[in-house]
């Protein structure tokens, strides 16, 4: 399994607290994480991180970005607008795990408002944890997608 050697992390307002409680996470976990803000409560929007964190990805090797907004939707919806990022918004442990062994997920959006930081510790953990299964049918069907995103103009 290839070492992650970076989370890039990045929130709006609406997901600035659970950034900052996961981000104490991964402090005790000692995992080298990579803050884009937002560094305060006050309302931005949420297209500039999620750029800012998917551009940083799609670039670095080895790398993966984690997203928080209220939803965790607009900033996938975003993210997936650059190339070579596939971005997922989980709200259980079997989407996260699956989307990094089936799709080989590159970005994790989560969910900032009324949600469990303890089911937000497990989503995490598991999705960083999971390796993309590599499987022929699997490498085919991100293919298809790597191609369309070449062609498409
Ligand atoms: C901000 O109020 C909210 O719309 C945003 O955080 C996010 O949920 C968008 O998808």
């Amino acid at each position: 399994m290839t070492k992650i050697k970076k989370v890039y992390i990045g929130a709006d307002h609406a997901g600035f607290e659970l950034k900052e409680k996961l981000m104490e996470y991964f402090k005790e976990k000692r995992m080298l994480y990579e803050d884009l803000g937002t560094h305060s409560p006050d309302s931005v929007d949420y297209p500039d991180y999620a750029m800012a964190v998917a551009r940083r990805v799609a670039k670095k090797k080895n790398t993966k970005g984690i997203l928080i907004c209220g939803t965790g939707t607009g900033m996938v919806i975003a993210a997936n607008k650059v190339k070579g990022i596939r971005a997922v918004a989980a709200y259980d442990k079997y989407s996260a795990k699956m989307s990094r062994n089936d799709n080989d997920a590159n970005v994790l959006g989560l969910r900032g408002r009324f949600f469990p930081f303890e089911k937000v510790k497990e989503i995490v953990s598991v999705w960083l944890a999971t390796p993309f299964s590599g499987e022929a049918r699997h490498k085919r069907r991100i293919n298809k997608i790597k191609q369309f995103e070449n062609n498409e103009r």
